[in-house]
């Protein structure tokens, strides 16, 4: 009650002090401020109502000092002075408080609740000195004689306007993906996160020149034109599909580290993607964390390799974790390998050894206790042996095969990996699972748990995988998924699975054996002593198959 009269006071004394905010201003001069309270209002709009400028509002007490498009659905901020430190307030004494202030000095200065300066503009053009916001969206400061000291266009956050140059000196950024020009002139996207650093566009496997850029040109210079072609210096370029004139346009980096042309819909507000940078998704680094392989098949897939679990079931960003140690005590004939076919994780190789064989390439990795994985390209006898797992992805053409180190002991039974080049199957994800189910036993066991795993890839995709994979091979209870269970149980309730099998499908499963796999996948998620043994869930797929022949169809 307090608070809400509180605020009722705060927003009738701000109409008092400052009609500002019902009828936004075309030019911010010396002496005067906008204020926190009036957030989302709008102080600066530019000339033709395109552009508006004014406080963002980030939670309930946290602004930034934005350019946004007047007139979308969802409101798109196109630059923020302070993207990294909001101002904030405190509740319910000053909740607000913020400023942007235009001092006689000539300076824009942002200023928290307390007085702290969180933004300033540098500028020190004295009085006269004038703020606007322009058609481009370019927010400028001119000095008396109308000479520009200072504007937003020199320093993007993650979107370009047309016209607006992207140098040497800037570059747009968002989460750990950033675009820049790098020493030798070529326009890049790189990964900068808080373990490792790597490029991923344009593809870091070849010279500039075959990926159609030129090394030459220092300008470094790129933008967007008002007819929707993005060009830069190094001799990259996107078209907009609707290419032409009067169409609003924008070039940002988006969260998941490509960056893309928009195009505005007027009549409806949305924006459409015309033009992206990376086109297969996989390319971008990072996405699937540390140890987490990317899988591209119609969409963005992540998944952990076979031993490692996700860190956080809620974000890929973090990747997967071993549920096992690899340290220098164990013997390396405690370890054994899983094949990945086509996977590969990018870079961070220990070592690199042409023309050997796969069994001198496995030894290495086995000798060495930094060696997590490898890669062999049979072809020209290739091993690369892996320390980090990062940027972890299956290629649809690779000419090679990744192998995870994973302790023996993972399962019971002997591993028998040899059976992996019989058990072909698609696509990638279900040969993984069968490498990992032909390590349970006997021949008739490891179709059976074929069926299993690919029956667990195709209900409801990689949450119930990690379940079956966590229950049986890891025996940990680090995954826990409520709108699984949650969903699974309805299903074994109303005794059909349609819901939760995959669309790709169309149709062709058993009711029966559905639910039967259903039960297992939650089975598997019951405290340790309740749950089955593996020879009890064997047993259950057997009598399932008894029943009738089943034929998982997996194909996209
Ligand atoms: C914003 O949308 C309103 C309503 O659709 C329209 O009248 C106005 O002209 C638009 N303004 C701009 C700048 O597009
Ligand atoms: C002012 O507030 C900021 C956070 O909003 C805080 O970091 C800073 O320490 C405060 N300064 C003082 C002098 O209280
Ligand atoms: C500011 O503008 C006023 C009115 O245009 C003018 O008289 C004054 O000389 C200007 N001051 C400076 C420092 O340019
Ligand atoms: C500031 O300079 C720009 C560029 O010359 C101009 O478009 C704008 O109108 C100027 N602002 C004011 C208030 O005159
Ligand atoms: C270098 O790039 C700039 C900007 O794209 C372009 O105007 C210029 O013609 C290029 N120079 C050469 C030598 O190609
Ligand atoms: C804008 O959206 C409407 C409604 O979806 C559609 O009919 C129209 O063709 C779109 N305009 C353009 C230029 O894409
Ligand atoms: C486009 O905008 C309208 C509202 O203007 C909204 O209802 C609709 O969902 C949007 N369409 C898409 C595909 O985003
Ligand atoms: C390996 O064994 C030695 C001696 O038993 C012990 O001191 C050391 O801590 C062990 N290292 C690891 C990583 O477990
Ligand atoms: C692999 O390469 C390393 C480093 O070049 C070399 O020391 C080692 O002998 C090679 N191993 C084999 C089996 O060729
Ligand atoms: C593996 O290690 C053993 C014992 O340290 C050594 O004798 C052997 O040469 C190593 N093999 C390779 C391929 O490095
Ligand atoms: C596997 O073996 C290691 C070392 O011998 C042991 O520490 C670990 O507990 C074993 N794991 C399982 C699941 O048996």
């Amino acid at each position: 009650m307090t608070a809400l009269l509180y605020l009722t006071l705060v927003s009738s004394l701000s109409f008092q002090f400052c009609s500002c905010a019902s009828s936004p201003w075309r030019t911010m001069i010396t002496g005067s401020h906008m204020r926190a309270e009036d957030h989302d209002k709008i102080f600066l709009l530019s000339p033709d109502a395109t552009f508006s400028c004014g406080f963002h509002q980030l939670g309930t007490n946290a602004f930034t000092f934005s350019i946004w498009y007047t007139n979308t659905t969802e409101k798109t901020v196109v630059w923020t002075a302070n993207p990294y430190s909001p101002a904030t307030g405190y509740f319910p004494v000053n909740l607000y408080g913020s400023r942007v202030s235009l001092g006689h000095d000539g300076n824009l200065v942002l200023t928290d609740t307390n007085g702290t300066t969180v933004w300033e503009s540098k500028t020190s053009s004295g009085k006269n000195t004038t703020v606007t916001l322009l058609d481009t969206g370019n927010l400028v400061i001119n000095d008396s004689s109308n000479n520009i000291v200072w504007q937003s266009f020199h320093s993007p956050t993650d979107t370009l306007l047309p016209w607006q140059k992207l140098t040497k000196d800037g570059r747009l950024v968002s989460g750990y993906h950033h675009l820049y020009f790098d020493n030798d002139n070529v326009l890049r996207l790189l990964y900068d996160g808080p373990e490792i650093t790597s490029i991923y566009w344009p593809s870091p496997d070849y010279k500039a020149e075959t990926n159609g850029r030129s090394r030459f040109n220092s300008t470094r210079i790129a933008f967007l034109d008002d007819k929707g072609n993005f060009v830069s210096s190094d001799e990259f370029k996107i078209e907009a599909t609707d290419s032409g004139p009067g169409i609003k346009r924008r070039i940002t980096i988006d969260y998941d580290g490509n960056f893309r042309m928009y195009s505005l819909n007027e009549s409806t507000g949305n924006w459409t993607v015309t033009g992206q940078a990376v086109i297969q998704m996989c390319y971008v680094h990072g996405l699937c964390g540390k140890n987490g392989i990317c899988d591209y098949a119609g969409g963005l897939r992540c998944r952990c390799p076979p031993g490692y679990v996700m860190v956080d079931p809620t974000d890929w960003n973090k990747g997967c974790k071993p549920t096992f140690t690899v340290d220098s005590n164990r013997s390396q004939g405690d370890f054994t390998f899983i094949k990945q076919p086509r996977a590969d994780f990018y870079g961070f190789d220990l070592g690199y050894n042409k023309s050997i064989s796969f069994e001198a390439c496995q030894t290495i990795c086995l000798n060495s206790s930094s060696c997590l994985s490898f890669t062999y390209k049979g072809g020209d006898g290739l091993c690369y042996t892996k320390g980090l797992l990062y940027n972890g992805q299956v290629y649809p053409y690779f000419p090679g095969d990744n192998y995870m180190k994973v302790p023996k002991n993972l399962s019971s039974s002997t591993p028998s990996i040899s059976k992996q080049e019989s058990l072909t199957c698609n696509p990638s994800d279900s040969e993984i699972m069968l490498v990992s189910a032909s390590m349970y036993g006997t021949e008739k066991d490891t179709i059976k748990w074929a069926y299993f795993y690919v029956f667990a890839a195709v209900l409801g995709g990689l949450e119930s995988l990690v379940i079956v994979t966590g229950c049986v091979m890891v025996d940990q209870r680090q995954v826990d998924f409520p709108e699984f269970v949650q969903g699974a149980k309805h299903i074994l309730a109303v005794g059909n699975a349609t819901d939760l099998v995959d669309d790709r499908l169309h149709g062709h499963f058993h009711q029966e054996q559905a639910i039967t796999m259903v039960k297992v996948a939650v089975s598997c998620l019951e405290e340790r002593s309740k749950r089955p043994t593996m020879d009890e869930i064997v047993k259950t797929l057997m009598l399932c198959d008894d029943e009738d022949d089943f034929h998982p169809a997996y194909s996209y």
